[in-house]
């Protein structure tokens, strides 16, 4: 069963605040995603078919030069606006039974998170996600931050990538008769509205997102620690 790894590195990262996209930013001497593409390389029994790098329009040139000969087939292509629009230009060029859609963003992801997507796929779950518990106590607000509700954590989970589909259920979940991401924020919560059961499996804190300008310093110490 081959994989395909969608990796949406098109975002402006303006919430991050360095003055290019935020894939392209340098983390210890590489970009995060040079850091990305090495981590899934990483996961040797992946059966990886290919990786679709999905970036900025102008970007396209650079990154097929700076991902030649990395050892795997790698397609680059332009993104949209919205995540969604990036995940979608991604999921023409894949191949594959299975395929894992992968932040750019999370460039310290370790190795067996990978691992449990890919097993709960090939034991037949069609949407596989990784998540952690929730640590914080969380509350609904209303408009004037006053708290309607202490919501129970035990049942929430923050729901990290790399996300895994049967082929079929990602197109499913992309379908051009959907009515667009809605609330939807990864790419699971697209196959929740298409009616396909998500499994969660456990993620790592170490597939942090870098977001913020805290997260790039921590992405920075942990690449210290990782050199
Ligand atoms: O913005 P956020 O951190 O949630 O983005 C998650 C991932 O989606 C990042 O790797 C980012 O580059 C990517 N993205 C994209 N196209 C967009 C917005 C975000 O590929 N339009």
């Amino acid at each position: 069963m081959t994989t395909s790894v969608i990796i949406p590195a098109a975002g402006s990262g303006v919430r991050l605040g360095e003055n290019r996209p935020k894939a392209f930013v340098d983390v210890g001497g590489a970009s995060i995603l040079a850091r990305t593409v090495a981590s899934i390389l990483a996961v040797d029994d992946l059966e990886l078919d290919r990786i679709v790098v999905v970036v900025p329009a102008e970007m396209i040139g650079p990154v097929r030069e700076e991902l030649a000969g990395v050892g795997c087939e790698v397609v680059v292509v332009a993104g949209g606006a919205e995540r969604s629009d990036s995940v979608r230009a991604g999921l023409q060029h894949v191949t594959g039974e299975f395929v894992l859609v992968h932040d750019a963003a999370r460039p310290f992801t370790p190795v067996p998170v990978f691992r449990r997507v890919v097993a709960a796929l090939r034991a037949g779950n069609p949407v596989v996600v990784p998540g952690l518990p929730v640590v914080d106590t969380l509350k609904r607000v209303d408009a004037q931050d006053r708290v309607d509700e202490t919501v129970d954590r035990a049942v929430l989970r923050a729901i990290q990538t790399p996300q895994g589909f049967h082929a079929d259920a990602l197109v499913a979940a992309y379908a051009p008769d959907s009515d667009g991401p809605g609330t939807a924020t990864d790419d699971a919560g697209l196959a929740e509205r298409a009616g396909l059961p998500v499994l969660v499996v456990d993620g790592d804190p170490d597939a942090f997102k870098i977001t913020t300008p805290w997260d790039l310093r921590l992405a920075r110490d942990f690449a210290k620690g990782r050199a």
